[in-house]
């Protein structure tokens, strides 16, 4: 589709995903899905909802208000203080969410910044808004450079997103920067899009810092979240959003109008999500860590082909590729799917500064993930004879 400046594409990691499907005997590294099915505890609930005649009809616009109660009690928990009434949103989907509120927030010919690399669907959300996404280059340690980040700020800033922790590179941001990006939107009238969806995967807990935590800034931030990664519903499209009462009175029309309400039937779903006992919850992080482990001494054994940054959350790694041949990063993704049967994503979908990497996701089984570098080393040890 041409919005008239700029062409809204099908996201890279979609395509890749469709040309992986036509291939027999593909092991996909690719999209971030998780390998499991959605927990039996959720799907109980759903299934005593849809038998008891709930989910036929729309919720209110903001959501069941039973959910969004229980939502304000868990954002209370872990030190966020949101009005259950006016200041959350049941979103379909974060993705959902994101759109809705750049619609509502930012106008035709804004800029939008966000960090190269970050999360490809991004770029199209911000053309959807007629607006105009403008890429900020992260350092070597996948952190901010402030004075890269300054230099991108013009008149015309409306909004910067930030993914924490981040896709592609499942890494966390330092506190001392996020606040001083706070900051600098409160002091130029600019808002923060905080997309939390892997708040629940963090291997390392002492590294995070949410923004949405300092009162001082709840005007200038909306926080989104996620029941896809954490809980493998990405197929059940629901997460929130939440912000001050005044940003979130503007938000709510746009997502009336893109979908009147999130599904009912998924609303069900996330209220036995948020009730979900905490030791199923921690099993669930520690086998995302048990992959994250393996993938990480998979990649210690290709150290003439790569390197990379431990993942300190999500499931993705980001590997910089060292042969020089295969800077292009789609040339190297579509042969590892041609020649491998490896589904990767391309980093430079990602933003410019994610070429010569790969993303590769560690949502997928410990088998997928042997299986798929089995076949990796041995494609890299035919290129190099
Ligand atoms: C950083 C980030 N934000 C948002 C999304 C969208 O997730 P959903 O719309 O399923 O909540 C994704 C999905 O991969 C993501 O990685």
């Amino acid at each position: 589709m041409d919005n008239g400046s700029q062409q809204i594409e099908l996201s890279p990691i979609k395509q890749i995903e469709l040309l992986a499907s036509k291939i027999p005997g593909v092991v996909s590294l690719a999209q971030g899905i998780p390998a499991d099915d959605t927990p039996s505890i959720i799907k109980d609930e759903v299934i005593s909802a849809l038998q008891l005649g709930k989910a036929a009809r729309y919720s209110l616009t903001y959501g069941l208000p039973q959910l969004r109660e229980e939502i304000s009690q868990h954002l209370q928990s872990i030190g966020m203080e949101y009005d259950w009434e006016r200041e959350i949103i049941v979103t379909a989907g974060s993705i959902e969410g994101i759109t809705a509120s750049l619609l509502a927030l930012v106008s035709p010919g804004d800029e939008v910044i966000i960090t190269s690399p970050s999360y490809a669907s991004y770029q199209q959300a911000i053309k959807v808004a007629r607006a105009i996404p403008v890429e900020v280059d992260l350092d070597d340690k996948w952190q901010f450079d402030l004075d890269a980040f300054k230099k991108k700020i013009s008149k015309r800033t409306k909004a910067v997103i930030i993914a924490n922790p981040n896709n592609p590179t499942g890494t966390i941001f330092a506190k001392q920067e996020l606040i001083e990006i706070a900051k600098l939107a409160k002091s130029n009238n600019f808002f923060i899009i905080l997309d939390e969806v892997y708040r629940d995967l963090i291997y390392e807990d002492s590294l995070f810092f949410s923004l949405a935590e300092l009162p001082e800034f709840r005007d200038v931030i909306v926080r989104v979240y996620s029941f896809s990664k954490a809980y493998a519903m990405t197929g059940w499209r629901i997460g929130y959003l939440h912000s001050d009462k005044r940003n979130v009175d503007e938000i709510i029309k746009t997502h009336d109008a893109l979908v009147t309400c999130a599904p009912v039937i998924s609303q069900y779903a996330a209220l036995a999500a948020l009730l979900m006992p905490e030791e199923q919850k921690d099993q669930i992080r520690q086998a995302y860590k048990n992959r994250r482990d393996v993938i990480v001494s998979r990649l210690d054994k290709m150290s003439d082909i790569f390197s990379y940054q431990k993942p300190t959350a999500a499931y993705f790694v980001f590997p910089k590729i060292k042969l020089l041949d295969w800077q292009d990063s789609w040339r190297l993704s579509l042969a590892l799917l041609e020649q491998a049967k490896v589904a990767v994503v391309p980093g430079v979908s990602f933003g410019k500064r994610g070429e010569g990497h790969i993303r590769v996701c560690f949502g997928r089984s410990v088998h997928d993930i042997n299986i798929a570098f089995d076949r990796m080393e041995e494609f890299f040890d035919k290129i190099k004879t």
